[in-house]
């Protein structure tokens, strides 16, 4: 193994955060299709996605360095599904928490000397800027468009949901 044992833990416990907001982001894309929100419903399976992509990304980095990927159990998702906007606000919060998780992630690459891992943990501190910034525009549009103008900002939504299904995955 090319990695600390510390530091494969670490990255082994970031692989189920990112399983796990995949899992968060699935059931609230199930209930955005409940208020019949069909376009928050395809953010959400998108976001999901994208959060299986972060996780694979690790479990690939773990087997190149020749660590073990240890896949754990998720937890079933919590998160106040009142409405749209109390969901896109606890993914704003989720966002934030993943951040955070990814700074302390770096924190322990650089205790551990580790540059291979610092740099391929760039790629991530980047991608959260990207996806708080997104996510909190989104927050800031639906406060914006009310209860009454979502399906207004839904038809919005759908090029930059076309846009980012043309990309190639994270
Ligand atoms: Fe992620
Ligand atoms: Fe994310």
């Amino acid at each position: 193994m090319m990695i600390s044992q510390k530091m494969a833990d670490a990255i082994n416990e970031q692989i189920k955060n990112e399983f796990y907001s995949g899992w968060l982001y699935l059931a609230m894309a199930f209930k955005a299709d409940e208020m019949s929100l069909k376009v928050f419903a395809e953010w959400f399976r998108q976001q999901e996605a994208e959060e299986r992509a972060h996780a694979m990304k690790m479990c690939d980095y773990l087997s190149d360095q020749g660590a073990e990927v240890a896949l754990s159990a998720l937890d079933q998702p919590t998160f106040d599904g009142s409405s749209i906007g109390a969901m896109i606000d606890e993914t704003v919060k989720h966002e934030i928490f993943i951040t955070d998780c990814i700074s302390k992630l770096v924190d322990v690459a650089k205790s551990e000397n580790d540059n291979a891992t610092f740099n391929f943990l760039q790629w991530y501190v980047e991608e959260q800027v990207e996806e708080v910034a997104s996510v909190t525009e989104l927050a800031d549009l639906v406060k914006l468009a009310g209860p009454n103008q979502l399906l207004m900002l839904e038809n919005r939504m759908k090029e930059t949901i076309a846009q980012r299904a043309s990309e190639p995955s994270a």
